[in-house]
């Protein structure tokens, strides 16, 4: 078994996906851990079954002491925690039947009546309705700052919400991030707003800095490094990594997971043992898989930069404004695969570029080995109020492209039969 404490030397996560966290003596010598398709656990005698429901329901300390029930944990999917932990440097992580199961259960373990959450925008759509629509229903109101706010603008949005916390009898949750932002790949200053909130709050305050790090993680961003307490995952994308399934997941030190454990364990929304599997074989490649897809993204960044039928291109391998170009040197070890190309022209244009692709494919979702491309305007953030897509950059000549693992110049080939469609 590859264990990283009884290894001689530190090993590399690319290393440790292979065997981490499963011991094949457990299960009759398989090399692959089978996948545990049970709803429920035996206990060895009565005494242990009682130690694992106080574990389970908060009366001990530490949470579950082993494994009691398929709403609260199984193998494959203990397994899977331990080695997404590994990649962030978590002390401790959690899977989800889907990215937005992590996100809501999330939000719904830090926030009561009265409580304000500060978030960046833009967001995925979905977490932004979450917090507007949903929460609000509950009690509990946000303010948004825009990526790449400065030290300042941060202390001034803090002390805003802290006030209008105060006003509703409430606190400051949750400094929720996305960075970057979907679809327009803006940066948020995460160290910024760590000592943003510090200053404001003192050690000692219950208000988590989470942050979704589903465009760049996990290799080439780590914001728990940064300041984060708490990063979150659309696992649907790169890690899963071949568009087949839908998970996600959080990590972060135990005091900030446990919480959220105990809801989970009360709503549900683990993933299941399949999908946990599937992951487990997806990290295994996640690093090959990223790697030549950022190789191919700067390829093909490099070929529609200055053609003519494009205005400009959102990759964070060629940032034109300096205070992002900042946060990406302090914060970023790779541009990513996922970027968007503003096409001179608007939806028309963009529409006959799409309609003239032939291998990248027409489809929302991103981080799989086949290159994708959609329209956000008309697609993903099409309930997006018009005022707040021209205010985060929303436009109608916008097209996202996620690069995959294809052969780079076939790729180029294509981009270039669809410009000259367009
Ligand atoms: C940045 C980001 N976060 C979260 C999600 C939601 O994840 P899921 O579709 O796995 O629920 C998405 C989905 O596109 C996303 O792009």
């Amino acid at each position: 078994m590859a264990d990283s404490k009884s290894a001689s030397r530190p090993l590399k996560p690319s290393t440790l996906m292979m065997g981490h966290g499963y011991d094949p003596a457990l299960s009759e010598g398989s090399l692959k851990p089978p996948i545990f398709l049970t709803s429920t656990f035996a206990f060895e005698n009565a005494a242990a079954g009682k130690r694992h429901f106080e574990g389970i329901t908060g009366k001990r300390p530490g949470g579950a002491d082993g494994l009691v029930y398929s709403r609260f944990n199984g193998p494959n999917q203990e397994i899977l925690e331990d080695r997404l932990s590994i990649w962030d440097g978590a002390e401790d992580a959690l899977c989800f039947s889907s990215g937005m199961t992590a996100i809501c259960v999330l939000m719904l373990t830090y926030c009561a009546a009265g409580d304000v959450i500060i978030h960046s925008g833009p967001l995925y759509a979905a977490t932004e309705g979450f917090v507007a629509k949903t929460l609000a229903k509950f009690g509990v109101s946000y303010i948004d700052f825009p990526a790449g706010a400065s030290r300042e603008e941060l202390d001034d949005v803090i002390a805003r919400a802290r006030a209008q916390a105060a006003d509703q009898g409430g606190k400051l949750a949750m400094i929720y991030l996305e960075s970057p932002g979907n679809p327009t790949n803006a940066l948020v200053d995460i160290e910024a707003v760590s000592a943003a909130r510090d200053a404001a709050l003192g050690a000692d305050h219950a208000c988590p800095i989470a942050i979704d790090n589903t465009f760049l993680g996990p290799l080439w961003q780590r914001p728990l490094d940064h300041g984060a307490d708490i990063v979150v995952y659309s696992l649907t994308k790169y890690v899963g990594g071949h568009s087949d399934l839908v998970a996600g997941s959080v990590a972060g030190a135990k005091k900030w997971i446990d919480p959220v454990r105990m809801l989970r364990n009360t709503m549900g929304g683990i993933a299941d043992p399949n999908t946990a599997w599937m992951l487990l074989r997806s990290l295994e490649t996640v690093e090959l898989r990223m790697s030549r897809a950022g190789e191919n993204a700067a390829k093909v960044c490099a070929f529609l930069k200055g053609h003519p039928k494009i205005e400009r291109l959102g990759y964070l391998g060629m940032i034109d404004d300096a205070r992002q170009q900042d946060i990406y040197d302090r914060h970023c070890t790779g541009a990513g695969s996922t970027f968007s190309v503003f096409i001179k022209g608007g939806e028309a244009e963009c529409f006959r570029f799409l309609d003239a692709l032939r291998i990248a494919k027409l489809a929302v979702s991103l981080g799989g080995t086949e290159t994708l491309a959609s329209h956000p305007a008309s697609m993903t953030h099409l309930s997006v109020p018009d005022p707040r897509k021209v205010s985060l950059g929303i436009s109608d000549n916008l097209v996202r492209i996620s690069i995959g693992i294809e052969d780079a110049d076939d790729l180029i080939a294509d981009f270039e039969q669809a410009l000259d469609a367009v």
